[in-house]
């Protein structure tokens, strides 16, 4: 395709979205604040988790990370410099219950309002995530999600953020993406808090799915109005051949990474006929969870970066599937090594805007990590302004085919220190020195805000 066309084929208009389409960015609290101890903070799980030998990227950690505990009004400065007037973020529990339970921190709750009231100050709407991986590490002490007591533990933090906070934030997202955090922390072990094993995956995901709608349903108490939704991570999957074994390899795969959360909500109850292994969960399960793991969500967050193929696999216990890399398959990828596949995004709001139950559809994570240069102070990172097109251009289709998608969050504001990964994947519109901490807007932040700006918020 001769480049015209190609341009041609990625032009599109913020006013093709309606403008009640709400347009953000997303971050999250361990990821950017820093300042782990500051103030009263307790620590969190990745606090340990970070600590720990051989665990992260060169041995990085989130100390310190983007200052942003510091350095909020200046970036929320440079967010509606840029025309960004919806920013989602998350609230540390430690930070504003050090010991996860029992006393609460008032230097922390001040840490927040400061922080919502000056978004508000700006016209930038605040998004808030309440739990975004950041487990209290006084709770992992006592089996963190894989207790049932957590479900007290989360109700009283919920109820206090609210009391706290609920005036002023109209738009709540309980959880950011119960798989992978209890995927990755309590059965890979790769993420904290580095469990590992069905005995503690198990548990974890019926006390995640419970503190879901619990949580829910505490901010609707208090603030009927508010609009309630939760995240979801997902990915397209397709069988990597036309054959029954790929396909039903597929099918478990898909259960597991796209349903295994959302169909209880929906009073669906757990993919079991999919994923045979969940029927072990029952002895977790008490009379009367199915009700409690349902709530009417306003709104779910869709968070999608990638495809997977998939392959059946005899070798891999309990799913008896594997993905096939991207990097094998000689598609373009990023720096995260995820195949750059427009189409996903597309196919996934079609399969939750597919379910009836569910109501308002957000993609409140999406974006791309690139090895990024710097030449004469500037930053020229034509892909991710390319990447973030074209997943656009998929998401508008959606939306033209009647889709309920209202919203698009990229991920992220800035650089900031990305799990396992350290801070080696650059996900930032804006990019950050962690020596310096100076912020340089990339030629994507520049793009971003040059798409906004044509109406205001
Ligand atoms: C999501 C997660 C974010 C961010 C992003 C990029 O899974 O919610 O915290 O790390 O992926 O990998």
């Amino acid at each position: 395709m001769v480049k015209e066309e190609q341009e041609k084929k990625l032009s599109l208009k913020r006013e093709d979205f309606g403008k009640d389409f709400k347009w953000g960015v997303s971050t999250a609290a361990y990821q950017i604040e820093g300042s782990h101890q500051a103030d009263g903070k307790g620590p969190s799980i990745w606090d340990i988790f970070t600590a720990k030998r051989g665990k992260i990227y060169q041995a990085h950690n989130g100390n310190i990370a983007c200052d942003f505990y510091n350095k909020y009004e200046e970036d929320l400065y440079l967010m509606k410099d840029l025309n960004i007037h919806n920013f989602r973020f998350s609230i540390s529990w430690s930070r504003v219950i050090p010991a996860g339970v029992g006393v609460p921190n008032p230097e922390g709750i001040d840490f927040y309002n400061k922080l919502i009231d000056k978004c508000l100050a700006l016209d930038i709407e605040p998004w808030v995530t309440l739990y975004h991986w950041d487990l209290p590490a006084a709770l992992e002490q006592k089996g963190g999600w894989t207790n049932r007591e957590i479900i007290s533990w989360f109700k009283d933090y919920v109820t206090l953020c609210v009391q706290c906070f609920g005036d002023r934030v109209k738009n709540w997202m309980v959880l950011n993406e119960p798989l992978v955090f209890v995927g990755a922390g309590y059965f890979l072990g790769v993420h904290a808090p580095g469990k590992r094993g069905m005995k503690n995956f198990l548990p974890a995901i019926h006390h995640a799915a419970l503190c879901q709608a619990e949580g829910a349903r505490i901010i609707k108490q208090y603030y009927p109005l508010a609009k309630v939704g939760t995240t979801f991570s997902c990915s397209f999957i397709e069988p990597s051949r036309p054959i029954q074994k790929d396909i039903m390899a597929a099918q478990r795969i898909d259960a597991l990474v796209n349903r295994l959360f959302i169909e209880p909500a929906l009073g669906m109850g757990y993919p079991v006929e999919d994923l045979k292994f969940l029927k072990k969960m029952e002895k977790y399960q008490l009379p009367g969870d199915k009700a409690l793991l349902q709530f009417d969500f306003d709104f779910i967050g869709v968070q999608n970066y990638t495809r997977e193929i998939i392959k059946h696999s005899w070798f891999v216990p309990y799913i008896k599937a594997r993905n096939i890399k991207a990097e094998k398959r000689k598609v373009p990828i990023t720096a995260m090594k995820w195949e750059i596949y427009p189409d996903s995004i597309y196919q996934m709001l079609k399969k939750f805007n597919s379910y009836k139950k569910v109501r308002d559809i957000y993609v409140t994570e999406n974006g791309a990590a690139f090895k990024d240069i710097i030449e004469d102070g500037r930053i020229n990172d034509k892909r991710r302004t390319n990447y973030l097109k074209g997943y656009l251009k998929a998401v508008l289709q959606a939306k033209k085919e009647g889709m309920n998608v209202k919203g698009y969050f990229v991920w992220s504001f800035t650089d900031n220190f990305e799990w396992a990964e350290g801070f080696r994947p650059r996900f930032g519109l804006v990019h950050v020195d962690y020596q310096t901490q100076k912020r340089t807007i990339k030629a994507s932040g520049k793009w971003y805000s040059n798409f906004l700006r044509n109406q205001v918020k």
